[in-house]
């Protein structure tokens, strides 16, 4: 229990977190209201018969943990805390006004059995999966139609045992989009700090249609040769602030996305007002910071400061196609600290790959 109050204390001193209004750097910092707030009701998932030993299922845990604690969405919030141990599990959903906190030797791992992986469909914006037409695998950590949602830890880890994944897929067998690690879907309030994610399924972290988000002292390790292990990938996503992380990947560290070809068109949410500082990349054949390729809803307003590139392909790379609409502007970069790098800033309007 020492360590439960603990956590409580830690989260009620978050007393000021800020992100960049619409304006970029100089624009007016907002403070978010719903994170600095404490929660009033806190479990672990050990209430809920989970069994930190690695190899029992615990995603009836998680499930029910959540489900339990959602009824307080509107009374004071909940946390959820991980435990030190390794709890596996195949994905669950989320809350709002919800706190999942892990221990620093807590490790989440997905589990390995694809009939936990449920079959969702796609994303509008995308009309089908990317890997493969129809459906997609659900993500790990998922949220849809949230307020306030925190995922966080004293550098707890979430590893998504992607080598299972990788081969599937290189050998085409999947008959699914892999899932991500973490997917949030029109949300409101999100805060993603102090965890580290470790050989994802696919890309990392992915809020979609969302707005208010911090991405913050993450560590994201994968091996550079995996496939489309993206760090971060707003998506038709406004107002981020993503700061202070470390990317070693397969893929675009950061990728900055919007919807694909006539379903990003006719969705029409563009990504806008996105401040990128303090990173450090490692991706040979990506590159530190990507706008597309799908980008369909347009993108405007990125911001990136501070950022530094070892053994990683390109600098900054904007990547279209024809076909693919709206428009890529205001693009500010300042503070690239570049080593062994293939091109500084690389640009493709033939980028092909289509719906
Ligand atoms: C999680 O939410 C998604 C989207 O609402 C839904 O399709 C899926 O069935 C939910 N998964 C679980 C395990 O409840
Ligand atoms: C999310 O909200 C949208 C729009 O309000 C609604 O159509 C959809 O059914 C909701 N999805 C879930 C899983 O609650
Ligand atoms: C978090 O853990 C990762 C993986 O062990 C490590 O590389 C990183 O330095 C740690 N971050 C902090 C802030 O301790
Ligand atoms: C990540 O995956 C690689 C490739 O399968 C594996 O060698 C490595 O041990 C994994 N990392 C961890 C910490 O499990
Ligand atoms: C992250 O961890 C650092 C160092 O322990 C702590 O000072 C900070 O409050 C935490 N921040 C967030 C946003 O979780």
């Amino acid at each position: 229990m020492a360590s439960q109050t603990q956590v409580i204390i830690n989260l009620c001193f978050w007393a000021l977190l800020f992100v960049m209004a619409q304006g970029g750097y100089a624009g007016e910092v907002v403070e978010y209201p719903a994170l600095t707030r404490c929660r009033a009701h806190t479990a672990s998932v050990t209430d809920f018969g989970a069994v930190g030993d690695g190899k029992t299922s615990n995603t009836k845990a998680f499930q029910a943990a959540v489900a339990h604690l959602a009824q307080y969405s509107s009374d004071g919030g909940s946390l959820l805390y991980v435990p030190a141990g390794r709890w596996l599990t195949g994905p669950f959903n989320l809350t709002s006004a919800f706190t999942l906190f892990l221990h620093r030797d807590a490790v989440i791992l997905a589990s390995q059995d694809i009939n936990e992986w449920r079959v969702i469909d796609p994303l509008p914006s995308y009309g089908r999966g990317r890997d493969k037409a129809g459906g997609r695998y659900t993500s790990l950590i998922m949220g849809t139609n949230l307020t306030d949602v925190i995922l966080t830890g004293d550098n707890g880890t979430i590893d998504g045992q992607g080598e299972f994944w990788w081969q599937k897929f290189r050998k085409n067998q999947l008959k699914y989009t892999r899932g991500y690690l973490v997917e949030l879907m029109y949300t409101d309030q999100i805060l993603i700090s102090n965890l580290t994610f470790l050989n994802s399924t696919n890309w990392n972290i992915h809020p979609v249609y969302s707005s208010n988000i911090i991405v913050k002292g993450i560590t994201i390790l994968a091996p550079v040769h995996s496939p489309n292990t993206d760090g971060i990938n707003p998506d038709s996503c406004s107002n981020v602030l993503i700061e202070n992380n470390y990317i070693v990947s397969g893929d675009d560290c950061i990728a900055i996305k919007s919807g694909w070809d006539e379903y990003g068109i006719a969705f029409g949410m563009p990504s806008e007002h996105i401040v990128i500082k303090r990173l450090t990349c490692i991706s040979p054949t990506s590159a530190a910071i990507a706008v597309g390729s799908e980008m369909s809803g347009g993108v405007r307003n990125v911001r990136a400061e501070d950022i530094t590139a070892i053994n990683t392909e390109s600098g900054v790379r904007l990547k279209t196609a024809i076909g693919r609409g709206d428009y890529i502007k205001d693009i500010y970069v300042r503070g690239m600290n570049l080593n062994t790098m293939k091109w500084v800033f690389w640009m493709t309007g033939n980028y092909k790959s289509h719906p």
